[in-house]
């Protein structure tokens, strides 16, 4: 059968795809929050179920040292290319919950979007996977190469287990690229192929002064203020004016953008003011002085304050200096910076910024390696085609602030080259109330992962003579 059927198939039946998606999004699937530890678990086996439907065989939940994850395949023949498509089933907490518009489980269309939790961020991506299959085997019968699927159950938490599986099931995840739709294009007429994520590197801290609050007119102006000391702490970390990160070394293995690379990210449109909207209608923006916007969140590295508490903040006055204050931190890593050394000199810096009259303490977590990758590449190359079709121009070349550390392991563990297509807005609101999809974008890149498996099917043979 020609070419378009395979689009006319995806129009005619984007509304039941739609439906589908609306009923896997009802899961609350909260990796975070070990109260949803069964929902996650149900919408692993939901996911399968609906892998098989699709055309998936052996679908199979991969258990892991937290929650699972979903494996299937279809091996078409063993002689032809292999794609493995990875995603993650698991969602972010879904607070505050009374800025929701509609209920996060409850998905509701609006105005052409798709809204609830996991619609973009990344139930709905992996979707579009199942249905670029179902696609190709009701109107041809057959895949043009073979796909295998993983679709993790706690990337939302730091993907802490995925390691241990990807080499416990090396074999069985064997392929020639790997395909990961669980990121964004700049706009909805701009579509684009990410070639890198930042990694990530977190911190917290727990200052503790006297063992109970204290009144603050029988003590204070005697006793260091554990609330105090964490606001002076926290503010040396950065340089108001060059808005630099001030840890000593933070910046020592930071590999800088090639000019190439700088040419490239310059070609993508971008515009302060729609931007400032994006970023919830800002007035100003901030950040390290001598980069460009988009040089700041693709190549640079930033330590952001995620949470802060200690005292009272009810109603009223409460007259206390706090026994405790705490913050936590992380860090947005780029190559070649390392998770665990920044962690570990980020606590340092906390910890020999304490004042006297409090303890400091301040512990590091790694969160993951950040990744850049080929826009050379063959499969690259084939998705920038497959992207044209169905857009009916060229996806520009992006990376994404954001991460993804499976992306990284795959590629250091299994050499794998990574095509990365996402259809997220920038406005998606995706950790944040009222996430959408849209559903033009959803369909588009439904059609787009359809041809993408064509292309490859045409693109990776000769790769693999060549090497
Ligand atoms: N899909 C996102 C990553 C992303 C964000 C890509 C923005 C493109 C644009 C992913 O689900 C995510 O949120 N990752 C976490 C990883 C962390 C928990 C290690 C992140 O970036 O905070
Ligand atoms: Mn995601
Ligand atoms: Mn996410």
């Amino acid at each position: 059968m020609p070419d378009h059927d395979l689009d006319r198939y995806c129009a005619e039946n984007q509304d039941r795809f739609i439906a589908e998606l609306i009923d896997a999004l009802r899961i609350p699937s909260i990796s975070a929050d070990p109260a949803y530890a069964s929902e996650v678990r149900r919408n692993a086996e939901y996911f399968a179920e609906a892998a098989t439907r699709a055309g998936f065989a052996n679908a199979q939940i991969l258990e892991t040292g937290g929650h699972p994850a979903v494996y299937a395949e279809r091996i078409v023949d063993p002689s032809l290319p292999t794609a493995l498509i990875y995603g993650h089933h698991d969602v972010q907490p879904i607070d505050p919950l009374d800025e929701w518009l509609s209920p996060p489980f409850e998905p509701q269309v609006r105005d052409g979007s798709l809204y609830g939790r996991g619609a973009a961020d990344d139930k709905g991506q992996v979707w579009m996977h199942l249905k670029a299959l179902e696609a190709h085997l009701k109107t041809r019968g057959e895949a043009p190469i073979n796909l295998k699927l993983i679709v993790e159950g706690e990337e939302e938490s730091g993907s802490v287990h995925f390691e241990d599986l990807i080499r416990r099931e090396r074999d069985r995840l064997a392929a020639d690229v790997l395909v990961v739709s669980d990121t964004g294009i700049p706009a909805r007429d701009i579509p684009s192929l990410s070639t890198g994520l930042r990694g990530m590197a977190g911190v917290e801290v727990l200052v503790r002064g006297p063992d109970i609050d204290l009144h603050s007119g029988a003590f204070g102006g005697t006793v260091q203020n554990p609330i105090g000391a964490l606001a002076h702490i926290l503010a040396g970390l950065q340089d108001p004016t060059t808005g630099r990160v001030t840890v000593p070394s933070f910046y020592d293995d930071v590999r800088e953008p090639s000019a190439a690379e700088r040419e490239l990210f310059a070609k993508v449109p971008y515009d302060e003011a729609e931007f400032r909207a994006e970023a919830g209608n800002v007035s100003a923006l901030a950040g390290e002085q001598g980069w460009s916007v988009p040089e700041r969140l693709w190549a640079r590295p930033t330590l952001e304050f995620n949470g802060i508490w200690g005292g009272y903040a009810g109603p009223g006055n409460k007259t206390i200096i706090p026994s405790t204050a705490g913050a936590k931190i992380t860090c947005r890593l780029v190559p070649n910076q390392d998770p665990e050394d920044i962690a570990a000199k980020v606590a340092a810096a906390i910890r020999a910024a304490a004042p006297p009259g409090v303890s400091v303490e301040a512990v590091g977590n790694a969160g993951g390696r950040p990744v850049v990758t080929s826009v050379d590449h063959p499969a690259v190359q084939a998705a920038v085609r497959a992207v044209a079709r169905v857009f009916g121009r060229d996806p520009v070349f992006t990376r994404e602030g954001g991460s993804i550390p499976p992306v990284e392991s795959f590629a250091r563990l299994m050499g794998l080259p990574a095509v990365l297509f996402g259809v997220g807005l920038p406005d998606d609101r995706i950790h944040a109330p009222n996430e959408k999809l849209d559903l033009e974008l959803f369909g588009k890149g439904v059609r787009v992962l359809a041809h993408l498996w064509d292309e490859l099917a045409v693109a990776l043979p000769a790769t693999r003579a060549a090497r």
